[in-house]
């Protein structure tokens, strides 16, 4: 049940990635062969997904290692490339340990490469947990793209979907556009497509709607950082959600694995928002759609207090009504 989609290779000698920039429409792929042509790719979002872009990043320093360049001066600057998704500075911190070790170039590879299966075999995981707090032909909403293109494979929130849709539980996905980068309408529309499950796309200001008058079982979404107590960064858009779900009796589920939490941040207060160029608003396809002079505010990224969310499915387990003991009791 893995996705036929590998949006990360490695190649021998370097690293290749899918460029999520011009999908679905075009099927691109950007070679990488340092450390710093990895960070311009996470940071220009060829590749995109808080998971996807920790396992890029620890190749990124393999091939770094395979040349005999500056360790450190590579981990800089993969580690300042995105700001908000922890998994990035995850996978540099485990990487390092094993660097310290006196590690060489192979045995980095081997880490990254174990980085990168560990996080397929945690979405199946969380797949099934998450599928079993689903109801049988169960309708959900998600949001921005968390599938096989975010991660090591399968998914994270999409993983939750793809397994139910497996075992028969699922009838109807809706999955938001997420503007302004569309990551609901290019990745995770091609990600359904390609495997037939029954999904409608929505703008993002329908979910509400939707809502109010359909029968919608859950929301479900991935994360970017989940902070002690629960309260959890996501695509920018996630906290409107879960307000509205909380509003109308729908269940809200978050979906990551263990290396998307920061336990050295007790609040969502704390976790760096990352904001981006206003261009990505004002423009689309380099073409303007706002007046020439208009400025803009694009945070990509909000928090979802804990208090919104029924449910955090790790690969540990499953939260329910997260707070702080319960993460720390799950995660240790
Ligand atoms: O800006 P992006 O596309 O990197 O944001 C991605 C998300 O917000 C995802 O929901 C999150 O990383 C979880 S992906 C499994």
């Amino acid at each position: 049940m893995t996705a036929s989609v590998q949006p990360i290779v490695w190649a021998g000698d370097h690293l290749r990635l899918l460029d999520q920039r011009v999908l679905p429409h075009e099927e691109r792929w950007v070679d990488c062969r340092n450390a710093f042509q990895v960070a311009e790719a996470i940071h220009g979002m060829a590749v995109r997904g808080a998971p996807a872009i920790g396992i890029a990043a620890a190749y990124g320093l393999v091939l770094d290692a395979l040349h005999h360049r500056d360790y450190d001066a590579a981990e800089l600057v993969l580690a300042e490339s995105r700001p908000t998704a922890v998994n990035l500075r995850w996978a540099l911190a485990r990487m390092r340990g094993v660097w310290r070790g006196g590690a060489d170039a192979a045995r980095l590879l081997a880490e990254a490469q174990l980085i990168h299966a560990e996080d397929l075999a945690q979405n199946l995981t969380m797949g099934k947990l998450g599928a079993a707090l689903l109801p049988r032909d169960a309708t959900v909403i998600t949001h921005c793209n968390t599938g096989a293109l975010a991660t090591g494979g399968h998914g994270t929130a999409l993983g939750v979907i793809r397994s139910a849709y497996a075992i028969g539980h699922l009838a109807q996905v809706y999955n938001t556009e997420t503007r302004p980068w569309l990551q609901g309408a290019r990745l995770t529309a091609w990600e359904l497509t390609r495997e037939n499950i029954p999904a409608k796309l929505i703008a993002d200001g329908a979910a509400a709607h939707l809502m109010a008058t359909q029968k919608i079982d859950w929301v479900i979404v991935g994360a970017d950082r989940i902070a002690a107590n629960g309260d959890t960064a996501n695509k920018i858009g996630t906290y409107s959600l879960a307000v509205s779900a909380r509003r109308h009796g729908v269940k809200f589920m978050v979906v990551a694995p263990s290396g998307t939490f920061d336990l050295q941040i007790r609040s969502g207060q704390s976790i760096p928002i990352e904001e981006r160029v206003p261009r990505e608003l004002t423009e689309f396809r380099g073409a303007p759609i706002a007046p020439l002079d208009m400025d803009a505010w694009n945070p990509v990224f909000d928090v979802t207090p804990a208090d919104l969310i029924d449910a955090i499915v790790c690969e540990k387990g499953v939260i329910e009504n997260p707070t702080e003991a319960k993460v720390r009791a799950l995660l240790g």
